[in-house]
């Protein structure tokens, strides 16, 4: 298929003796925002956690362009241009926000951020760029006017939108947000809605799990719904709202 970018093939997952993911198989689209959703359980981190490197497959595989990335580590898939923000977001929440984006950038840097003091003048440029782009980023977010501030100290939307702006700095053009708007009110949520689509603009696939259904049928291109590890439908939102299957899932008739 021309048009895709990353492809699951007969993916398996098994913790123990539970299938957290079975069987999978998806093919994600360049360019496009694919919600990926299901009940709780479903399986839908762990999809993440496989495709980012994070755990490891028990069968099947992963195909990011024609690259294989079964057995490469996190920080590997990283480079390669696939970011990713936690379910549970993961801010360094004693340092600044503008340190939060640097480190960001650094996953794709020689260096290390905590040796750039003592880094010779062609680093110390290195750094000043990395130092100008975070900023840029958080420009974008609009979070330029807290970059100073310990990240911890923000409220849980913009530490959200921090962590994006992190994953952003990587310059990825495969994105992946684990439940971007929970724990996020009405104002926040319509934010982050506006901010995908910006990510979208920007010719970065973005691939997210979210179980705020309005956002999720306003900013997806195509959706994909998993149960118990298992595909059990595909397709433009529309299509799959109205999937006998789906509601079947989300009623538990
Ligand atoms: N690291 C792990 N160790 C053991 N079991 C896990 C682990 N991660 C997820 N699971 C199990 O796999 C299943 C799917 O979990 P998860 O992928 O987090 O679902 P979702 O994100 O759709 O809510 C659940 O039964 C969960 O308890
Ligand atoms: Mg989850």
């Amino acid at each position: 298929m021309p048009n895709s970018i990353l492809r699951l093939e007969n993916l398996r997952k098994k913790f123990g003796g539970v299938v957290a993911v079975d069987d999978l198989n998806l093919v994600f689209n360049k360019g496009e925002v694919t919600a990926l959703i299901g009940p709780n359980g479903a399986g839908k981190t762990t999809v993440f956690n496989l495709i980012t490197g994070f755990v490891k497959p028990t069968a099947g595989t992963i195909l990011f362009k024609d690259i294989r990335l079964n057995h490469k580590k996190p920080h590997a898939i990283a480079a390669l241009g696939i970011g990713r923000t936690f379910q549970n977001v993961q801010v360094f929440s004693n340092m600044t926000v503008l340190e939060n984006v640097m480190v960001g950038r650094h996953l794709r840097s020689r260096n290390g951020m905590l040796m750039s003091a003592f880094l010779p003048p062609m680093l110390r440029r290195e750094e000043n760029r990395i130092r100008a782009s975070a900023q840029e980023r958080l420009v974008l977010l609009g979070l330029d006017r807290y970059a100073h501030l310990p990240a911890g100290s923000l409220p849980l939307g913009n530490q959200r939108m921090l962590e994006i702006a992190r994953a952003l700095a990587l310059e990825p053009t495969l994105l992946f947000l684990d439940e971007p708007a929970s724990g996020l009110n009405a104002r926040e949520t319509m934010a982050m809605g506006e901010l995908i689509h910006k990510i979208k603009s920007m010719n970065i696939t973005v691939i997210l799990v979210e179980h705020d259904m309005e956002l999720v049928m306003d900013i997806s291109d195509r959706v994909a719904v998993i149960n118990f590890g298992r595909l059990i439908a595909q397709g433009t939102p529309k299509e799959v709202q109205l999937n006998p299957d789906v509601i079947n899932a989300y009623l538990g008739t």
